[in-house]
């Protein structure tokens, strides 16, 4: 599995980068802006053109990085990635242009510009990396419309479920699923207990039977990580050659958990990347080595260096 790193911090970026375990780079607005409030802070002023072109110059010909449009009609999207592609990917020869997979809000309806917008990009040989995924089924129309790659966002389908449970949460907690489906499972396993006597077809519409079965999942999705491992199942079986970005990411364990799917790529912020490499007993090992090393005069050998 590849890593990119997901911000527009360019001091994260190239840090990142030196560890040698990055393969690309993923922005978007809210990333941009963080990284713009950053530099605010320290008292220096964005010029974004060359900010950007910067991350482009940093991440180089091999790792893409993927610059979101901001338009809600494919018309704008695509004038957008366009200006976008033209501008940027001339320095390194690897822009990816981030469209949301439905720009679809209530007051405005339109459910299709994104789709519209990736497929005209397609055609104009444009890759493109198709962002705000929550589903499986809009991972599928992406991948139909040409997309280069899909995200899904494995946190934010995390929230969602959580939100709906009544669960409180900081952004970073692990989301234990498994946990919560088998306490689903068992209360539904009192209710069958009580209700016996009744046929199948009853208790098949029964709403309070109903109710446990669908709650703690959104459309048969009970996480993140259950999305993305679906729709590895599902590109694979149809040999689509879309790649698959797991992205939203939140904590090391939903990086490995995201990796035991098969997806082709995760994007994590830098906390996380950090957080996958410590353990408080390598921590402890590390002193002990060393320790132990002068201790056993084993140290003196490399004084020389
Ligand atoms: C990356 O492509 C996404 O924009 C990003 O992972 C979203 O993460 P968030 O849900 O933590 O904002």
């Amino acid at each position: 599995m590849k890593i990119f790193i997901d911000t527009a911090k360019l001091c994260e970026i190239k840090e990142a980068i030196s560890w040698g375990i990055i393969d690309g780079v993923t922005t978007n607005p809210s990333l941009i802006w963080e990284a713009v409030e950053e530099e605010k802070e320290k008292g220096r002023d964005i010029d974004l053109t060359s900010y950007i072109e910067e991350i482009c110059r940093t991440a180089g010909e091999e790792r893409p990085v993927s610059l979101e449009v901001i338009s809600q009609e494919a018309d704008r999207m695509v004038k957008e990635a366009k200006f976008l592609y033209q501008k940027f990917n001339p320095i390194a020869n690897n822009v990816v242009v981030k469209i949301p997979i439905t720009t679809y809000t209530e007051e405005k309806g339109a459910d299709y510009e994104g789709l519209i917008a990736i497929n005209k990009l397609e055609k104009e040989g444009i890759p493109t990396n198709v962002t705000l995924v929550m589903t499986p089924e809009q991972a599928l129309l992406a991948a139909k419309a040409g997309a280069t790659y899909v995200s899904p966002f494995a946190g934010r389908i995390d929230d969602h479920i959580r939100k709906n449970l009544g669960i409180k949460f900081n952004k970073n907690d692990y989301f234990d699923s498994e946990l919560i489906q088998e306490i689903f499972r068992c209360r539904l396993g009192e209710q069958l207990k009580m209700t016996t006597e009744e046929k199948i077809s009853d208790l098949y519409h029964d709403s309070r039977i109903k109710h446990l079965r669908g709650n703690g999942n959104d459309h048969g999705i009970t996480s993140g990580v259950e999305c993305v491992r679906k729709i590895v199942h599902m590109f694979k079986k149809y040999n689509m050659p879309t790649k698959i970005i797991a992205a939203s990411v939140r904590n090391a364990r939903q990086v490995r958990e995201l990796a035991e799917t098969g997806c082709d790529i995760c994007t994590a912020p830098i906390s996380v990347i950090r957080e996958m490499l410590r353990h408080p007993k390598t921590e402890e090992g590390v002193k002990r080595f060393y320790s132990d090393a002068v201790n056993a005069g084993y140290a003196e050998l490399f004084k020389s260096l």
